[in-house]
């Protein structure tokens, strides 16, 4: 059945459906991607459920939110399996480690390889002062010759590629992209992300774009570009005044997923909204349990209502209702009806 742009069948979305149909977008070593706009890794919402969504939505590859490699060596928390998990249709699939010692990280990398991801990529970006104040994430990049050891050390021990994640510097004084890009190139690097903000910027500002068009420019593996897309028409412009070629999309996506599909928050139909918001619930089920998986889908129950003009009452209800199946009721029940959109939303909200 057709939805607008969008396409459902069996409960599943399957806008992606046709990737190998398309046009490959570029590569990361041996491993093809089919489109252009990706779900950036985000600790507690790229979890499974919202990755399988935003893939079958037409996201172009798969990245776990990030993994601390002493998880994976130490295996101390138990809990950390979840976060290793990922489906076949998800693939290309990115598992995400971050560390600062290059040997732990390395042994690491050597574990998650054996799970099956298709490829591997470095954090320096993470600023969350836990990491970074230990030299991990955006700590590294005040590192440069860390991060060519760990490179060198994951290009040598792997046979999957290898990318990296970046920011442009620690802050204005440091910025220092474009030595960090040129060492991952040279020691191997398959793929750059670069989120165009500093460490000291965290999610604030305005992203540098230009920034981003210089390292297109310097290097030959595939740039990915990132920071401030907020609407679905900002991901050609971000490709077009980068020259970058893919684009990944952050908090943006939380709230519109559609955007995977082409769609600005206020056009994604309302009967492709209510069978997303299924399958996100479905999803988020079966890969925790009922009253956990409706937890936290509750995270994202915004994405799903916020744009829509809904009584206090039915408002209430979607944040409290902790029977699964009065869930599903309360959201047939609404999306069953022709909803109407509040006034005064205001366009790329987040
Ligand atoms: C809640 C949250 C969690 C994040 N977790 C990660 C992460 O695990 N790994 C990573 O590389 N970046 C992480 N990021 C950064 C995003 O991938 C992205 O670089 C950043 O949000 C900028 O893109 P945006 O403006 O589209 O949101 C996180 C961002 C947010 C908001």
């Amino acid at each position: 059945m057709q939805v607008g742009k969008g396409f459902f069948m069996d409960g599943h979305l399957l806008n992606n459906k046709d990737t190998m149909d398309k046009p490959i977008q570029f590569k990361v070593g041996a491993v093809a991607v089919y489109g252009k706009a990706i779900l950036a890794p985000m600790d507690g919402y790229s979890d499974l459920p919202f990755r399988v969504l935003a893939r079958e939505l037409g996201s172009a590859m798969s990245y776990s939110e990030f993994i601390n490699a002493k998880d994976i060596i130490y295996a101390r928390r138990p809990g950390y399996e979840k976060r290793l998990e990922f489906l076949e249709e998800e693939r290309p699939v990115v598992y995400q480690i971050y560390d600062e010692d290059p040997e732990r990280m390395i042994k690491a990398a050597i574990k998650l390889q054996e799970r099956g991801a298709d490829i591997l990529d470095v954090n320096m970006g993470c600023p969350a002062k836990s990491v970074s104040a230990r030299g991990a994430g955006s700590g590294l990049l005040k590192s440069p010759e860390k991060i060519a050891a760990i490179f060198k050390g994951l290009t040598a021990a792997l046979n999957i590629p290898i990318t990296g994640k970046i920011r442009l510097g620690w802050d204005d004084n440091n910025l220092n992209y474009l030595e960090i890009a040129r060492i991952i190139e040279d020691n191997g690097g398959k793929m750059l992300a670069v989120h165009g903000r500093t460490r000291l910027q965290g999610y604030r500002g305005e992203a540098n774009w230009e920034a981003i068009a210089e390292i297109k420019r310097q290097v030959s593996i595939p740039v990915i570009g990132n920071g401030n897309v907020r609407l679905a028409g900002d991901i050609q412009k971000m490709m077009d005044y980068s020259g970058c070629d893919g684009v990944m999309i952050g908090r943006a996506a939380r709230l519109n997923p559609w955007m995977f599909s082409g769609y600005e928050r206020w056009e994604a139909p309302q009967e492709l909204v209510y069978q997303s918001a299924k399958r996100h619930l479905d999803l988020c089920i079966s890969h925790y349990s009922a009253d956990y998986g409706l937890i936290l889908f509750r995270k994202f129950i915004k994405s799903y209502t916020s744009i829509y003009d809904i009584d206090a009452e039915t408002r209430l209800k979607l944040v409290t209702t902790q029977n699964v199946g009065e869930f599903y009721d309360l959201l047939e029940g609404l999306f069953s009806r022709k909803l109407t959109h509040q006034k005064g939303i205001v366009v790329g909200d987040r």
